[in-house]
Parts: structure tokens; sequence; C-alpha cells
């Protein structure tokens, strides 16, 4: 197979793209609440960061409940992010700017305030408005029990029972995640239909791709059966280290056993979705949130008739460990090599604790409560988790494939883990009982500047103060501002924007081969095409390898000495 160049390849196959989550990336109304105008007015700083894209999380009207992913109309803007008209303008400038944009599509739930979920809960039983969603009898004399023993992605049972007009109580409804967010039926055309009208909409609007949430839930397995307890995992992600190293060969669960997730039906949807996106002009893409393992499963969503690119989320449940990210990556590189599409790594999102404190306390995006998620802050060293987390930068970036960078990765932010509780917005913490504070403590509003007006620069109203932003800027928040970092020598804004303008100029880097190197058992080095190659050093200092010249280094580097947890780019000789 002859390679083509990159200009010549689909946009996506290389872009580093940068995830925005409106509410906390920059207000342009004074409301202290992330906005349209907000993103409009950063385009420059992150065209001159050097990403290639950006994908916003949903920005469509909804009450919050899950901070946007609960839609009640995928045609329209949330009004406190803008219009349709400021979506537009965006849409363009950031044309303009040479960047792409894609927006979040939320196709396995909506709002219980979504039109079609207010007409099933005032329809009867059994008729077609209910049939758009997944309504069920309980189960005990009275219906009492729910249908079945799913339990909810954000804790206790998945079904929510209604009441009827006389407030007796009546059917259950699923919903995977909130109770606010009920799950659409996909068996029923007319959904169908609904979100292929959906993609439509914002493709005619010149959107260049969509990231589709929880891309894996959309079917069920037929009969909706219980889960053996067994194997109950919400979540099939959610292998333990030791599997995970020797999972390459291990048995896929079958489907009536996680019968929420990666059911063969959902591959239909995405190929009549794929013909969507290639009856319009330009490479427009999609990419799968799909968190299912191995990455064979993960493949399967990205053939050539289907999704074009898929989240590859192992270094959200991957320890800090030559051993362990090699086995990942080659996983990985693998499979997506047999469905011929690029990797796409992701180290950081809206949903997980930060690489920083993750890298250093070896988390796994374990769920269950506070402890699990966000480990423990006595053992935390963020000077060691900032040190990995940058080397870590490089090694991403020198991979085959994409990337996608959450806002504020790139200032080397850490998880915030001082959030008073009764500021916690995330469902989770409620859900969980209150043992999880969930999710809070990576969606802080960006701080752009050092002092404190505007909420460190977040808002355009300089009278609002950091505990005033949506959620509470803590006060050594501005140590982490743009402006402390960007054009400073070793910030790791700075290390960003220059590993990415090296990427800019290495043909060899982005999607194509290639070639591990031998560094010893806490190395992980390879090459790409053009004498590039990349070393990551997980153990005792070792030395640059003759001949190579430094092009970039995550920590400084002493008498041409790769220290622990540094990841240095190397012409080779
Ligand atoms: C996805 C989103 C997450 C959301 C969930 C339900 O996992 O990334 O933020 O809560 O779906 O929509």
């Amino acid at each position: 197979m002859t390679l083509l160049s990159r200009s010549e390849r689909a946009w996506w196959r290389d872009a580093v793209t940068y995830q925005i989550y409106i509410r906390s990336f920059a207000d342009g109304n004074g409301d202290g609440i992330g906005d349209i105008e907000g993103i409009r007015s950063r385009l420059p700083y992150l065209k001159s960061l050097g990403v290639d894209a950006i994908w916003i999380t949903p920005w469509y009207p909804s009450p919050q409940n899950d901070h946007g992913y609960d839609v009640a109309n995928y045609m329209d803007i949330e009004p406190m992010y803008g219009t349709l008209e400021d979506a537009q303008r965006l849409i363009d400038e950031t044309h303009q700017h040479g960047m792409k944009l894609i927006v979040d599509i939320v196709p396995n739930h909506c709002s219980d305030q979504h039109v079609w979920f207010q007409e099933a809960v005032n329809s009867p039983i059994g008729s077609a408005a209910r049939d758009r969603f997944i309504f069920r009898d309980g189960k005990g004399e009275n219906g009492e029990l729910p249908p079945n023993n799913w339990q909810s992605v954000f804790g206790g049972p998945a079904w929510h029972r209604l009441n009827d007009a006389d407030g007796n109580p009546e059917q259950w409804y699923l919903h995977l995640f909130a109770v606010e967010q009920p799950d659409f039926n996909w068996e029923n055309p007319e959904v169908r239909e609904h979100f292929e009208e959906i993609l439509k909409f914002w493709l005619d609007r010149g959107v260049d791709g969509f990231r589709i949430d929880v891309a894996h839930a959309l079917i069920k397995y037929p009969g909706l059966p219980d889960i053996p307890p067994q194997t109950h995992r919400t979540d099939t992600s959610k292998v333990d280290a030791e599997d995970f190293v020797t999972d390459a060969n291990a048995e896929v669960t079958p489907p009536e056993l996680r019968p929420t997730w990666d059911q063969e039906g959902v591959h239909e949807i995405y190929r009549a979705w794929r013909k969507i996106l290639n009856s319009y002009p330009g490479d427009r893409m999609a990419v799968a949130e799909a968190w299912v393992s191995p990455a064979s499963r993960i493949a399967r969503y990205l053939r050539p008739d289907e999704l074009a690119n898929s989240f590859n989320f192992d270094f959200l449940t991957s320890r800090w460990e030559a051993k362990y990210l090699t086995h990942m990556i080659n996983r990985a590189v693998d499979a997506m090599a047999e469905v011929g599409a690029p990797p796409s790594w992701v180290f950081n999102n809206h949903d997980v604790t930060r690489s920083v404190d993750r890298f250093d306390l070896g988390l796994q995006n374990r769920q269950s409560n506070t402890i699990e998620r966000q480990g423990d802050p006595a053992k935390l060293d963020i000077a060691r988790g900032t040190r990995r987390a940058r080397a870590g930068a490089l090694l991403m970036l020198a991979l085959p494939g994409g990337a996608y960078i959450y806002q504020g990765e790139e200032l080397a932010v850490p998880e915030v883990r001082d959030i008073p509780e009764d500021r916690l917005t995330d469902p989770i913490w409620k859900m969980s009982g209150y043992k999880d504070r969930g999710r809070d403590g990576c969606r802080v509003p960006i701080a752009w500047k050092s002092s404190v007006d505007g909420a460190f620069g977040f808002s355009t109203n300089s009278a609002l103060a950091p505990t005033e932003a949506w959620l509470p800027q803590s006060p050594w928040w501005g140590s982490y501002s743009v402006e402390s970092q960007a054009g400073i020598e070793g910030s790791t804004h700075s290390l960003y924007s220059e590993a990415l303008a090296i990427r800019k100029g290495e043909s060899g880097l982005g999607d194509g081969p290639m070639q591990w190197l031998d560094a010893g058992p806490d190395v992980i080095a390879f090459s790409r095409p053009g004498n590039f190659a990349c070393y990551v050093n997980f153990g005792s200092p070792i030395e640059v390898p003759k001949g190579a010249t430094v092009l970039l280094s995550s920590s400084a580097l002493a008498d041409n000495v790769i220290p622990t947890d540094t990841a240095v780019w190397l012409r080779l000789s």
C-alpha cells in the first residue's frame, strides 16, 4: 500500500484536535459561564497554539443536568451560550483561521425536557410516542421493582418509574446515565430518521465532523436481560491492570453479558451515517466515544464503511510504566492497521481525573468513589506528575495518528480537589450517594490571567470573582494561567506549542509507520520516517543516543543525559 503524503490524505488522520468544554473555556457575556463568543475571542490563541481542529462539547438547548449531554433540542443553540447565528459565525471564523470544527452529538439519550420525551410521558402506555424511548412495566406484584438489574453509569438503578396524571405509579423508563437522560429506542425508525436530519442540519452549516457520545450504547440486547452479578460492569473498559497486560488474546465478553454495550446492531447505524458524511464535500468525519475493549473491538467502529475515527482511551486507564504502555500502543496500532484507520490518542477529557494526577498516582479511571477516582491526595507529588504529563505529551504527539488535547492540558493543570461540596454540580455526586465527587475537578474554568479579576480572566466581566464562576476557581488557580505560561520558556504551554510546530514540519509524524527501538526495559523508544525518534525514559537516567540531535525535551537535559520521567524528540544521525 502506498502511503499518501500528509497534504493528500484526509485531515483527521493527522489532526491534533483541541477539546473545548464550552462552559469552562471562556465567558464572553460576563455571566460566569463559558459561551460561543468566548470561544470566538480565543480563536487566535488556539491558532497560535498550533492545533488543527476544535471539538466543542454540546452547545444545544439543555436544562444542563449533565451540562449539555442532556439535549432538549438538537437543532438549536442553548441561549446561555449564544444563538444559531453566533454558531455559524464561529464555524466560519474557525475555518478562516485554517482550523476545522467538530460538534458533539448525543444519540444514546436526550433530556427529559425534549419534546419527544414530554410527549411520551403524556401519552398512554404502548403508544407510538412511548416507543421512541425504552419504557417497560416493573417487576413484582405491583410493578414496584425495576424491569431488570441494570445500573446507571452515574450510580443507582438505570430505571426510573413514572407517575400517571393522578399520581399513581406506572411504567419505568431506561436511563443509562442521569434520571433526566432517557435512552432512545434505536429500534424505532423515527429515531434513526431524526438523527440523520440532525447530522445534515449541522453539516449544512459547515461543521467538519461529529464526536459521537457513548457511541457503543445505542442498541440494547433483545429482551433486556439481567446482567449476572459476576459480570456486572457498567463499563467494559474497567479491566484489571493484570488483565490489561494479557488481554490481547482475551475472549470478548458475550453480547448477552454486556447487554447495554457494543452490540452488533450499532454498526448498521454508523454505516448509514457514513453515507451521509460522504455525501458532503470535504473530508467530513466522525469520532466515536466508544468505551470498549480490547482495541480490536474499537477497530470494528472504524471499518471503511463506518466511522473514520475513534478515541483510543488506553492512556486514560494506563499506569505510568514502559512495559504497560508499550503493550497498549502495540495493540492499538495493530488493531487500527487492520481496518486502515489511524489511532487517535487521548490523555485527558472532561470525564476523567487530570493526567498530572493520574500518571503520578497510577490511577486507572476507576469510578466508584472519590478516592478511586482521584487517588489519595496525601500521596500526590504534583511536580512528578507534571514531569510525567509533559513527557507523556511528547510521547502522544510522536505516536502514529491523531491526538486530542483537552483544554488546560497545555497548561499542565492538576485535578481540582478543593471545590466545596455545596458547589459540586456533577450528577455523579448525588447519584453515587455522595461517595464520588465526580468530574467537576477537571472542569474548572480556565485561568487566562494570573490576577483574580474576571475570574482569572475567564470572564469579560472584570468584577466577577473566582468563586463566582459557575464552578468556583480556587485561590491557587491563577498560577496555572495562560498569561503565566504563553511565550515563557520552559512552561508547559511552550512545550505544547513547540511540539505542535515541530509536528507540523515533520512529514513523518502523524499518520504513518513507527519502528520500535531497543533502549532497555524502562524506556519507550521508537523512530518515525525522516530519522525522527522519540525516547521516553521511565527509569534511571540514560544518555542521549550517540550522534543524535535533540529537537525538544520535556525537561531540561544536563550533559546529554535524559532524566527519569522525561521524553526527548531526536534527529538520529
Ligand atoms: C459521555 C460524556 C459524558 C456524559 C455521558 C452521558 O461519556 O463524555 O460527559 O456525562 O456521555 O452523556
